[in-house]
């Protein structure tokens, strides 16, 4: 069986997917998928190894029963002094087997973290209980632009993602694109990325963070660049917000902990909501990016997603609908 037939096989069980270590549509992953590749036949191998060996002693002993009334003893006898043989061949076995092994995982690793000199582009993703904080350089220089909970990445590019966290210990892990690094308070990991596939991806929290940990997703967008650029200009418009009675609300109770930037708000609390409806999901992967979602997540953030830091805030059925319309027109 190739490594080719182990998706094969898989896609027919029903474990392929936008979460998968064993879809790489990335050179790390992919990288990480021929070491387990690697495994299984070693794997396959040392099981092959054990049952001929044993049916080998078998045979033997069976055959040298001979003419003893006590069969069975003289069979036991026969297959220990087969086994005691074969001993050297085990044993030749097991070195080779894990010499393979350690130097896979020695390629496999420095591909999977090996980082190169001057990527094109550099993205600072920050971990949050439970969301992720995502920056972009303006390409026309104008500093750090924010979003979150989406990660676009140029098909074929090498991207630097500059891992870090606000509070306690996450870890990035978009099991398509590349392996899993940790973002740890106070210290910062590089991780080079270079995805090769179009496609929606979904990153998952793959560090124990709190209640949430589960609901710390997000969605990974891996397009053109061309695509990729047209996306990044859009989000490093300012937003073309509508004035009325959503806007005015939000910028009562909202804008202390959440910016949109052309609209007056700058809260650093929580997610930047510039271009929030462009976003294919909210609540980090939580909920699909509808308007009924965004107005049951303002109305019940605690319902949804039991201990996230967006609070309770008693608004009206009507003043939560006017923010979801509000919002739902920031694309
Ligand atoms: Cu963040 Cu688990």
């Amino acid at each position: 069986m190739s490594a080719r037939a182990i998706p094969a096989c898989l896609l027919l069980s029903g474990c392929m997917g936008t979460q998968s270590a064993l879809a790489p549509a990335g050179d790390q992953a992919r990288a990480l998928f021929s070491l387990l590749g690697l495994m299984l036949w070693v794997a396959a191998a040392v099981y092959a190894v054990v049952i001929a060996g044993l049916g080998w002693a078998l045979w033997r002993a069976w055959r040298r029963r001979g003419a003893d009334a006590r069969g069975e003893a003289a069979l036991l006898r026969g297959t220990d002094a087969a086994l005691t043989r074969a001993l050297p061949l085990t044993a030749g076995a097991i070195v080779l087997g894990l010499t393979v092994l350690i130097t896979g995982s020695f390629f496999a690793d420095r591909a999977v973290f090996a980082t190169r000199a001057g990527p094109a582009l550099e993205v600072r993703v920050t971990g949050h209980q439970w969301w992720w904080r995502i920056q972009y350089r303006d390409p026309a220089g104008g500093g750090w632009i924010e979003t979150a909970n989406e990660l676009h990445l140029p098909q074929g590019q090498t991207v630097r993602l500059v891992l870090g966290a606000a509070d306690v210990i996450h870890s990035f892990w978009v099991p398509n694109v590349a392996g899993k690094l940790d973002m740890i308070p106070g210290r910062t990991n590089r991780l080079d990325v270079t995805a090769r596939r179009p496609g929606w991806y979904r990153g998952q929290c793959a560090e124990f963070c709190g209640t949430q940990h589960a609901h710390m997703a997000f969605d990974v967008r891996v397009e053109s660049p061309a695509a990729f650029r047209a996306w990044l200009a859009a989000q490093v418009a300012p937003a073309a917000p509508s004035a009325g009675r959503g806007a005015a609300v939000f910028q009562a109770t909202c804008a202390a902990c959440h910016a949109i930037r052309g609209a007056g708000a700058a809260g650093r609390a929580g997610p930047d909501l510039t271009h929030v409806a462009a976003r294919r999901s909210l609540a980090a992967g939580t909920l699909a990016m509808t308007r009924g979602n965004l107005q049951g997540w303002i109305a019940q953030p605690q319902a949804i997603k039991p201990g996230t830091s967006m609070p309770q805030i008693p608004l009206t059925p009507a003043d939560a609908d006017a923010v979801a319309a509000y919002l739902a027109t920031l694309r």
